[in-house]
């Protein structure tokens, strides 16, 4: 029997991929992602890399990779079914036995969503008992200043400082050990029974846009560590597909959106009347979170914190953000290191009219170029002109680039024609650069493994680069995968020139057509290890892209139809030649 897709979505929801892939391989961090020897093949160098992001890894050197169940199908040398009861026991699931069993473990969003308005219920009636939320409620009003009103309507509380306190009260209202498990409102302790996972902290309530409790983020009231802990996706619950306080904010969104990085920011901006107000949820801003802004806004006001490590987030979400086609601004605080302390020093006036004074994602970049340099030095002006003009270069657009060139132009006091010229260069620079790289990657992979994996590539290199193109951006995006079943964007497996490419289209939407919501892992069940490395290699370097992926989904579609009619064509050819052999034969055996 096919593994049913609830339970791999737990597995892979429940394992932290650097955590299980680090108990094999020393990781070392490199922003958001960790690299480090690969297991999989004797190397000096680290070229493998376990991406947090999207939960996989992917070894440049071997070409190994995929999710955790491929990483444990290789490493432990197991099958499929064999590698998802590993992890399963691992993060302490028991995979039901038959149909009955999984009907009772898949707990339906409705369930989760139901047992968290409960706990919320709880955790405020905690919050308001003062022989239990004194001091948490203290914390609120007296320490962060908030009124009644609003930690009413954000609908905090406070999970008090007992083990068992929503457990117990939860298993009265009929709830099971395993929902309670799967709601991550308890774990279970290493003797085996449960516990809160919530403990003498404040509690934020995360609500989709629809209304429902998703899950909690709990905040300790003094310096002790971890400072918030959320809760982790849930059938309810994907961080990377909400924000917080997205539920109000798209009532007052649409001149634009304010995305900050904190609980308490949103809070306070939404109590000092800017009920704009967003964040992400402990995590870096997501695409998916980008693309779901573009529903209600077409603008948004960047404010992160003041920090270095605001600002670098800054840098990606200007990137993320600006993929979308969303107008991004940029607000750096002065004198604050976030909304909240800002809004507490300095009023809410001071707030609307700096909101007024938000820079370009181009000013933003620029000043922070210039922030070392001296203009008035020749070698800094120089220094600060090339990095002005690979700034420029970053725009895809061509009337934006002449734009920033008029300003950059008055900014350092240089002909805009000498600058144009070097924004050209780099941009031509960067072409090369891509496309030395996409060979050097293609011929690596067909001598290091004559292509095993998909025999056909080394005949069509052509059409394999276009095929692993198209396939990336299916494996990763929905919106294209929904525009093939639709039928708007035309593909079909007959289009794809190599065998492999086709059962990769096929068996993809064989499965995104089974079931509500398309999980990637679920793959792992009709190609080996080795095939999902491939797979895994296709979502990569589409990953490190940063052009239009609809223009290039078109554009590669188009290409490899192109490909596939000089292939038919070829072996029509081919067969004529045939046909006039045995005739040529025939006429001389008659002869
Ligand atoms: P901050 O540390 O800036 O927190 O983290 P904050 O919101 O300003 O909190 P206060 O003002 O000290 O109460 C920003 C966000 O990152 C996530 C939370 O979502 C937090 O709001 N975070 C932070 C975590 O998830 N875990 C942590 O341990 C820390
Ligand atoms: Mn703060």
């Amino acid at each position: 029997m096919l593994i049913p897709r609830e339970i791999i979505e737990e597995i892979v929801n429940r394992t932290d991929i650097s955590d299980l892939i680090g108990s094999y391989v020393t990781l070392k961090r490199a922003g958001s992602n960790m690299h480090g020897l690969c297991p999989f093949h004797s190397e000096k160098t680290p070229s493998f890399t376990v991406f947090s992001k999207s939960n996989s890894f992917y070894c440049f050197g071997c070409g190994s990779g995929g999710d955790a169940i491929t990483f444990v199908m290789k490493a432990e040398n197991l099958d499929y079914p064999s590698a998802v009861e590993f992890l399963a026991s691992r993060a302490g699931i028991t995979i039901p036995q038959d149909k009955n069993e999984l009907a009772n473990m898949g707990m339906s969003r409705k369930r989760v969503y139901e047992m968290n308005l409960a706990a919320a219920k709880f955790f405020r009636e905690n919050l308001f008992d003062k022989s239990v939320g004194f001091d948490a409620l203290n914390y609120f009003v007296g320490t962060r200043k908030l009124s009644m009103a609003t930690v009413k309507r954000f609908g905090l509380g406070y999970a008090p400082n007992d083990f068992f306190a929503l457990t117990n009260h939860m298993k009265k209202l009929g709830y099971t050990e395993q929902e309670l498990i799967d709601g991550f409102l308890c774990g279970r302790s290493k003797k085996g029974h449960l516990y809160d996972y919530f403990r003498n902290r404040v509690i934020f309530p995360i609500i989709d846009v629809t209304g429902n409790i998703i899950g909690f983020g709990g905040r300790v009231m003094d310096d002790s560590k971890p400072k918030y802990l959320n809760t982790s996706d849930t059938p309810g619950f994907k961080k990377s597909k909400n924000l917080f306080a997205l539920n109000y904010a798209k009532n007052h969104c649409s001149e634009q959106l304010i995305l900050c990085e904190g609980y308490m920011d949103v809070i306070a901006l939404h109590a000092a009347g800017f009920e704009n107000a967003v964040a992400t949820l402990g995590t870096a801003l997501t695409q998916e979170q980008a693309r779901m802004m573009t529903k209600y806004t077409k603008k948004v006001v960047l404010l992160y914190d003041s920090d270095d490590a605001g600002q670098r987030a800054t840098d990606r979400a200007i990137k993320i953000l600006s993929e979308v086609g969303m107008d991004v601004r940029i607000l750096k605080l002065n004198g604050a290191k976030d909304p909240d302390e800002y809004i507490k020093k300095f009023g809410a006036d001071r707030f609307r009219a700096l909101l007024g004074e938000s820079r370009t994602g181009f000013d933003f970049k620029v000043s922070r170029a210039l922030a070392n340099l001296d203009l008035q030095i020749p070698d800094e002006k120089i220094k600060a002109s090339a990095a002005i003009c690979e700034i420029i270069a970053d725009s895809a657009s061509g009337v934006e680039r002449e734009v920033f060139l008029t300003k950059a132009s008055e900014l350092l006091k240089l002909p805009i024609d000498v600058l144009r010229n070097n924004v050209e260069h780099i941009i031509r620079k960067r072409k090369n650069e891509q496309k030395k790289d996409e060979s050097r990657q293609a011929q690596m992979s067909i001598r290091n493994i004559g292509d095993r994996i998909n025999p056909d590539a080394v005949k069509f290199v052509g059409a394999n680069a276009l095929e692993e193109t198209i396939l990336g951006l299916l494996l990763i995006y929905e919106e294209y995968r929904a525009a093939v079943t639709k039928g708007s964007v035309s593909l079909v497996a007959d289009d794809f020139v190599t065998a492999f490419g086709k059962k990769v289209f096929s068996t993809l939407f064989e499965v995104y057509n089974s079931s509500d919501e398309f999980l990637p892992a679920m793959l792992g069940q009709y190609f080996t290890a080795d095939e999902m490395g491939r797979l895994e290699k296709m979502r990569q370097s589409r990953l490190s892209l940063t052009e239009n992926g609809r223009d290039v989904l078109d554009a590669s579609i188009a290409a490899l139809k192109a490909e596939k009619e000089k292939k038919l064509s070829a072996e029509g050819g081919d067969k004529f030649a045939t046909l006039r052999a045995k005739q040529e034969k025939l006429k001389n055996q008659r002869k």
